[in-house]
């Protein structure tokens, strides 16, 4: 018994939630019996929480927790960037918003390559030409209309009271903050707030009084709060100081799109999830459906032969993605094709057991690291069984780290996730063409996956994560785990991940794996690569007709503040 209650506790600690009538903590996760936010901030969980407890829905919650994320997680949370939702409502209905940037109106296909054409390094990822048209504004505005049952301004209200009155840094924030001081100071004509020489602490209260204001005009005006008037004058004369192309028709014309998700079954249950500009959905399903095709369960949870089985359907997906994918409104992209159980068949036919598959055809990939694992993911569910699940990002750490003067609020460089020249790899080493080139108003392909999948036509899953390219496969390899590794929520999160994109042409082992494992890859032909982490997956699972059926797993084991709050 007592040993039962000091697991209790150390639970409870390692969680930090408390119990209470609602609530029970167990070491497999926060299982609740009403409902559940699961985000990178427990200060932005706790929001979204309240906004459940207050009677909203979770695309109330989604909205509070989203502009509380821009607040108290700059580095990733934002209103300068973009996003996608999945959802999933209580009476089964699914669908997706896609809040991507978009290029801006004078964006040129060669904009960051010299006079011979070759790529000008760092022009796509820091600075002002770096930023795409945020989205995440006219996202929440879309999700409150379709969906908002709580009035607008509550749901803005906290992140105002967050950014106006403060809040304590964790240790996780101010390290974050110090490390980029130095880009703040290049990147900034003015000199942010956010850069000091004294480096910032752990509990120290900090507050975004510039952002309080800019949120205040989102609150009493919605998207036009962000997308017109003083925001957008802000953003402007932003863009006119350091060489920046987003003009006022292009904050005027932003558009969020609802799109159809893409669905697809693994092993008898639907899998839902998003469809182009993201890549996340189309190479998830195709994983999945590659996957029903080996018999993991035997292999072994990450034995060398279930990751080398995962490598080569993780490269040919990925081929697949760097040839095919690219912003639908703009490039036909083959999707239908490329779900063909056929072509499926057919591609993962070569696939040896005892041999990685010879890359002669694949030309060396020139990124041997990937460098930035920014984005932030949180998955929302509710009393009536309403389920979101949001990818938000401003692609790197706080962006291209321009902070739009007088806004308080930090600008995104996802332009550098379009393919700025064929065949060069981005920040994340991807490689892309024709597909995901740049055009004026298009939306550059992404890598995020919120997902949310139904098992017997009830919600069972909601799930997703930051990690650019290792988004894709560590949303992949947690399903895996929970489906046919039967693993808890909370298992499938924290266990060791792995990733291989096709270029480079490697395996990212995150952390230590076991010598024999990495010989036993090694003599089948890979080459091998660490990484200390890979993403922060924030999960629901969902059982249904018992006494707390959400069981949420924050990913605590990896850094950062993730934290599953419910009641
Ligand atoms: N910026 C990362 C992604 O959208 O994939």
């Amino acid at each position: 018994m007592r040993k039962l209650s000091i697991l209790f506790s150390i639970a409870a600690i390692l969680y930090g939630c408390s119990s209470n009538n609602n609530t029970k903590e167990e070491r497999v996760g926060l299982a609740a019996k009403n409902g559940m936010v699961v985000s990178a901030h427990p200060l932005a969980s706790e929001v979204g929480l309240a906004t459940l407890k207050k009677g909203g829905n979770s695309f109330d919650a989604a909205i509070a927790t989203m502009y509380s994320l821009a607040v108290v997680l700059p580095k990733a949370g934002n209103i300068g960037g973009g996003g996608f939702m999945i959802y999933r409502t209580a009476s089964g209905e699914t669908g997706t918003l896609d809040f991507r940037e978009m290029a801006p109106s004078g964006s040129k296909r060669d904009m960051y390559l010299d006079e011979s054409k070759e790529v000008i390094e760092n022009k796509s990822l820091s600075g002002h030409l770096a930023a795409g048209v945020p989205g995440s504004v006219a996202g929440m505005d879309a999700i409150h209309k379709k969906f908002g049952s709580l009035p607008f301004k509550d749901l803005v209200q906290p992140s105002i009271d967050l950014a106006i009155n403060g809040f304590e840094l964790t240790k996780y924030d101010a390290d974050i903050i110090n490390r980029f001081q130095e880009d703040f100071i290049k990147h900034n004509i003015d000199t942010p707030f956010l850069f000091r020489e004294k480096e910032f602490e752990a509990g120290e209260k900090i507050k975004f009084k510039d952002l309080g204001e800019t949120l205040k005009r989102i609150r009493d005006n919605g998207r036009d709060g962000f997308y017109k008037g003083v925001t957008a004058d802000l953003i402007v004369k932003e863009m006119e100081r350091g060489g920046g192309i987003i003009s006022k028709n292009d904050l005027e014309n932003y558009k969020a799109v609802w799109r159809e998700p893409l669905t697809g079954s693994y092993r008898g249950h639907k899998i839902i999830s998003m469809p182009p500009p993201s890549s996340g959905g189309i190479a998830l399903l195709q994983l999945l459906k590659g996957s029903e095709k080996f018999d993991f369960k035997n292999y072994g949870h990450n034995s060398a032969n279930s990751i080398h089985i995962m490598t080569e359907l993780m490269r040919r997906v990925f081929a697949d993605r760097a040839t095919h994918l690219g912003d639908m409104d703009y490039y036909d992209a083959p999707i239908n094709e490329l779900l063909d159980s056929s072509y499926i068949a057919n591609r993962i036919a070569d696939i040896k057991l005892d041999k990685a598959t010879p890359s002669e055809e694949i030309k060396e990939g020139k990124v041997d690291k990937i460098e930035s694992f920014e984005t932030t993911h949180f998955s929302i569910v509710d009393k009536e069984g309403n389920a979101v699940a949001i990818t938000t990002t401003l692609n790197s750490f706080f962006g291209c780290k321009v902070m739009v003067k007088g806004a308080g609020f930090f600008l995104n460089n996802e332009m550098d996730d379009f393919s700025i020249k064929p065949g060069e790899p981005n920040q994340f080493g991807l490689v892309g063409g024709e597909a995901n080139a740049i055009e004026p108003g298009k939306r550059m392909l992404s890598s995020m996956t919120p997902t949310i999948i139904e098992k017997d036509n009830q919600l069972y899953m909601v799930l997703g994560t930051p990690g650019g390219s290792t988004i894709i496969t560590n949303v992949y390899q947690t399903i895996v785990n929970v489906i046919d590794y039967k693993m808890s929520m909370t298992q499938a999160v924290d266990t060791q991940k792995i990733h291989a994109q096709w270029l480079p042409d490697e395996i990212i082992l995150e952390r230590e794996f076991p010598e024999k494992t990495i010989q036993e890859l090694r003599t089948l032909g890979h080459k091998i690569n660490t990484i200390e982490q890979i993403g922060r997956m924030q999960a629901i699972l969902h059982f249904p007709n018992t006494e707390y059926p959400y069981l949420g797993a924050a990913d605590i084991t990896r850094t950062g503040n993730s934290k599953a709050s419910g009641y």
